[in-house]
């Protein structure tokens, strides 16, 4: 891959960084308020003239003492600019202000991740997600999404979704070139997927397999599409061997499925999937991996992920390198016979068969 191969900063802006660095949460928290009170609005609506830090506390109603301190620390952070006691729009305000990829990121590192992660030298040492237990009492993540806090499923979705969506219109007309009959959504989640395939293709029969608990939210939107004669359920744990895998499908639907797993699992549910693929099945892996993005903040911003998994959703997983998960592939009797990058923007689709 192009980029991480060498040091290219300064030694003046690597120390610099590590300040940063230093009082990222911070920064992070100040920002986020900074959005959510309206400041930032505020100050990009009064456009080049700029607002002074009365003029901010009187318009957001809020106390001079608190505007002040979070005006300075965005200040630092270079959100504003300030001459003559008025504080301006910087480009870093600008996208924090109108990025919804901000809001999104920030919501959910804030809601689901920023109290657990207190404990990830817990989590690293010993395997499990330590911090789990800021949010319910769950071995992993997954088993408690449907009893989320309402806040922290709202980000928890949003998340999830702003990615999944972006790439599956890219997706359908790669999947149904050769359109499969019966498809199995693994990992169906809210079944936004399985909608997009019945409204594609007028033919095509789902299956969204998922945890029990789970499939609440598919077949609410199953009800509200009116789709019960054309998407089907199917409760299932994967990783419980003592239930069937479902057999049949032309094709297997994976999308931001198997990161959901560490390597060993990984292999054990490919296995079974390819046990249950008939001989001309197709299996379609759709996935972010950290190698295939088309620059390093894409990148990066799959490595940091990563920790949610380490920290909060089961101590196991991880956002891969796409060779982690080749790798997986070939040790459970499949193949890779096409690859996709960029599908979406962030996703590689990968189109695998049995050996
Ligand atoms: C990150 S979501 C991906 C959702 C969707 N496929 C998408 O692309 O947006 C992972 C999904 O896998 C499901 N899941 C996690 N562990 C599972 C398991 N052991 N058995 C079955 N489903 C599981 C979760 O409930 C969730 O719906």
């Amino acid at each position: 891959m192009k980029y991480f191969r060498e040091d290219s900063r300064t030694a003046h802006a690597a120390k610099a960084e590590a300040q940063r660095l230093a009082f990222a949460p911070i920064a992070f928290q100040t920002s986020r308020l900074l959005l959510n009170s309206g400041i930032l609005a505020a100050i990009r609506a009064s456009g080049r003239l700029g607002l002074t830090l009365e003029a901010v506390a009187a318009k957001t109603k809020l106390p001079r003492y608190g505007v002040k301190v979070l005006l300075e620390s965005g200040l630092g952070t270079g959100l504003f600019c300030l001459n003559d006691d008025r504080y301006t729009m910087a480009k870093l305000g600008h996208f924090i202000l109108n990025d919804p990829m901000f809001r999104v990121n920030a919501d959910f590192v804030h809601d689901v991740c920023f109290r657990g992660l207190y404990d990830l030298e817990k989590s690293v040492r010993n395997g499990i997600p330590a911090g789990l237990k800021t949010l319910g009492r769950w071995k992993t993540v997954y088993a408690g999404l449907s009893a989320l806090s309402p806040k922290a499923q709202q980000s928890w979705f949003n998340f999830d979704h702003h990615y999944s969506d972006r790439a599956f219109p890219a997706a359908l007309p790669l999947v149904f070139a050769l359109p499969p009959k019966k498809l199995l959504d693994v990992g169906g989640n809210t079944g936004k997927w399985a909608v997009q395939c019945a409204q594609y293709n007028p033919q095509v029969q789902i299956t969204i397999a998922d945890l029990p608990r789970q499939l609440t939210f598919a077949r609410k939107t199953i009800r509200q599409h009116k789709l019960q004669n054309r998407v089907a359920v199917y409760p299932i744990d994967v990783l419980a061997k003592s239930q069937p895998f479902p057999q049949g499908y032309d094709a297997i639907w994976m999308s931001q499925f198997l990161d959901c797993f560490g390597e060993e699992q990984i292999i054990a549910v490919l296995r079974r999937a390819a046990r249950a693929m008939k001989k001309d099945a197709t299996l379609y892996i759709l996935e972010p991996f950290w190698d295939r993005q088309a620059n390093e903040t894409a990148a990066n911003c799959l490595q940091q992920i990563s920790l949610y998994f380490t920290c909060i959703a089961n101590g196991s997983s991880q956002m891969y390198h796409s060779a982690d998960l080749i790798r997986c592939l070939t040790q459970s009797g499949l193949k890779v016979v096409e690859e996709h990058d960029h599908v979406g923007e962030y996703h590689t689709l990968l189109k695998c068969r049995k050996v």
